[in-house]
Order: structure tokens, then sequence, then C-alpha cells
């Protein structure tokens, strides 16, 4: 309550912004207040005081969230932008989460990257703002379970859920997980990519557990490959060929993952590294890239809806190549 106080005496007198701060201060004080940013509003529209948010808002955000914040643009876009009033924010509420989206953007989609655009001041007002447009937003918490990419990949293995009906678990999973919010479901074993996701990365509710119950996935899905349930990616001499995890990298922009190919005679055969990335442009594509070195001539099967870049059967040797999957879940 102190340190509220002093905070008030440090301002200027006389702006309208800060006469709101002291009505929503009074607001804290007094008790009867569940959403201060809500009750600042109204106690003092009788003042017309503005949210400090709303002119960048209006300038920035509004053509396609829409001026109420409903997710009605005014302009074409090919997928709908959020609308703030559902609450529906799939990278975090927190004014933290809310800053981050509006200052890198969302690689794949529509929505641009501020950070050369808006002050970092700037970036926290409309943020704030954005967050007034929901009647009730419980803040969503962090606990210490959850695993958040910064700057860095990170990549966390245990059993992932099942993608569906009908569809396995995935004991010996590999999440990989960037700092693009774009993350990977791997099956470990055989090595295969299953999904792709968008949003935060994931949350161990194994850890108390001893391994027993699966990661919990926090990411939206934006692709399954396959539906969940992919065929093999190479053959030889038509015969599926096993893939064996050797390794994971995240030293780079994108996380990586390494494995042998082994045939049916069991002889490693090759080996693979691959890796994801969104395209950047108006709709949301994956690439995945492969660098692949193999002692046999070998055929790729590329997956169902997805598209091969390169020739679908090449000599032995080094090779590079990727696959294009298409977006199936964008917008919300
Ligand atoms: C050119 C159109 C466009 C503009 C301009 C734009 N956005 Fe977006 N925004 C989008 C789209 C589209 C999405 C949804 C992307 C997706 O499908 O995940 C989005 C998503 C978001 C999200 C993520 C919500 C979530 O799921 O967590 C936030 C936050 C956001 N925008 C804030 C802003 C702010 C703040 C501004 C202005 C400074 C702004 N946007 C300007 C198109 C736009």
């Amino acid at each position: 309550m102190l340190l509220l106080n002093s905070q008030v005496l440090v301002y200027p007198k006389g702006s309208m912004r800060r006469i709101s701060l002291i009505f929503a201060l009074i607001a804290l004080i007094s008790g009867c207040s569940d959403n201060q940013e809500q009750d600042s509003q109204t106690k003092t529209t009788s003042q017309e005081v503005v949210h400090p948010g709303q002119e960048t808002y209006m300038m920035y955000c509004a053509q396609c969230h829409g001026v109420t914040g409903d997710g009605t643009a005014t302009i074409q876009i090919d997928r709908p932008a959020r609308s703030f009033i559902d609450g529906g924010f799939s990278f975090g509420n927190t004014i933290h989460a809310i800053s981050k989206t509006t200052s890198s953007g969302i690689p794949g989609t529509p929505m641009p990257p501020f950070a050369d655009v808006l002050t970092p001041k700037e970036i926290k007002d409309v943020s704030e703002y954005v967050r007034t447009f929901a009647d009730v937003l419980p803040e969503a918490t962090l606990d210490e379970t959850e695993l958040v990419v910064h700057t860095r990949p990170v990549v966390a293995r245990g059993l992932l859920p099942s993608l569906g009906d009908g569809l396995e678990t995935h004991p010996r999973g590999v999440m990989i997980g960037n700092p693009d919010r774009f993350s990977y479901e791997y099956d470990g074993n055989p090595v295969r990519l299953l999904a792709i996701r968008q949003g935060p990365f994931l949350r161990r509710a194994d850890w108390g557990n001893r391994g027993g119950s699966a990661l919990e996935l926090l990411g939206r899905i934006v692709t399954t490959i396959e539906k969940g349930n992919p065929n093999p990616l190479f053959y030889s001499e038509g015969k599926a060929l096993r893939t064996q995890l050797t390794s994971t990298n995240v030293s780079g922009t994108y996380g990586t993952i390494s494995y042998n190919l082994i045939d049916a005679n069991e002889k490693h055969i090759g080996d693979v590294t691959e890796y994801c990335k969104p395209t950047t442009g108006v709709r949301t594509l994956v690439e995945q890239h492969f660098e692949v070195t193999l002692k046999t001539p070998f055929e790729i099967k590329t997956p169902e809806g997805s598209i091969l870049v390169g020739a679908d059967k090449l000599p032995s040797g080094r090779h590079s190549f990727k696959i294009v999957h298409a977006s199936v879940g964008g917008g919300s």
C-alpha cells in the first residue's frame, strides 16, 4: 500500500492518465476490484480517459483484429485474426505473452512483427489494451513444469498422447520446440514426424508420476502427417528402411533430429538429419528439410497431402531435399 501511494506521488499532477491511475488505485485499495483494467475504465468514462494503448491499437491492429477486438478485419487476409473478446489466446494471455507475440509476430501467418515499428512502451500499452477487450481474463499461470522455448530450440523426450481415436500413444516421443513457436511432434522409434504444432511448447505432467503420464502438448495442431500415423518415408528396392534415433541438436535456429537407416537385413545403410521450419508468407506451410547420406540407391514416398521438392528416386550418395506440409488447422 505504501509503495502504491509513493508511486502516485512521483507522477506530475494534472494529466488525465494519472487521474485514471489514481482511480484504479483507489479501486484496488478499497478492495472492490477483481479486474483493475475494466474498473479503471468504467470509473473514468465520464472523463473520457482513453487507454494509453488505444491509439496504437486503432492505427496498427484494428484493420485485422477489428475496432472492438472481435476479430472482424476490414482488410482481406487469408485467415481470421484472433477475436480478443473471446480470449482465445493460443500463445498465452499474460501481458508478457501478448507483448512477445506483438513484437515478433507469428511466422507463417498474416500477424506481422511490430518490434521495428513500435517502441517497447507502445507494445506494452497496446498489449494491456488488448487484454481489456475480454470480460474476464484470468492470467495464465506459468507453473514450474511448463517448458518454455526462449531464444534457442528445446527438445523434450517422453510419452506422447494419442493423436486421435484408434491411434497409439508414443512412449518414446521426441518434441522439438523452436523459438518461432512452432513445435514438432516425433515418434522416436521408429523416427517419424507425426504432427506440427504452433503456440506454447509443453508441460511435463509426467514429472510427478515417474514418467507414467504423457507430456501435455500445449500448442495447437497445425497439421497431422497422414492423420497422425504416417508410413515410412525411405525405401530401398521397394522395402521400407527402418529409422533409428541417434541424436537431437539444439545449437542452431531450428532443432534437428538425426537417425540411422537400417535395411531389411539389419544393415546400417545411411544417415539422415532433418529439421522443420515454417515458410514466411500469408499461408502457413512447413518445410521438412532433409540431409541424407546413403550407401545404396533409395526411394522416397511422400506423405499423402504433402509435396516433395526434389526427386523421389535418388542414387546413393549425399542429398538434400525437402517435403512441404500444408497447414490444415489455421485460424481459430
Ligand atoms: C495484417 C493483419 C494483422 C495485423 C495488422 C495485426 N494482426 Fe495480430 N494477428 C493476425 C492474425 C491473422 C492472427 C492469428 C494468427 C494465427 O492464425 O495464429 C493474429 C494473432 C494475434 C495475436 C495472438 C493471439 C493468440 O493466439 O495468442 C495477438 C496477441 C495479436 N495478433 C496482437 C496484435 C496486435 C497488438 C496488433 C497491432 C499492434 C496486431 N495483432 C496486428 C493478424 C494481424
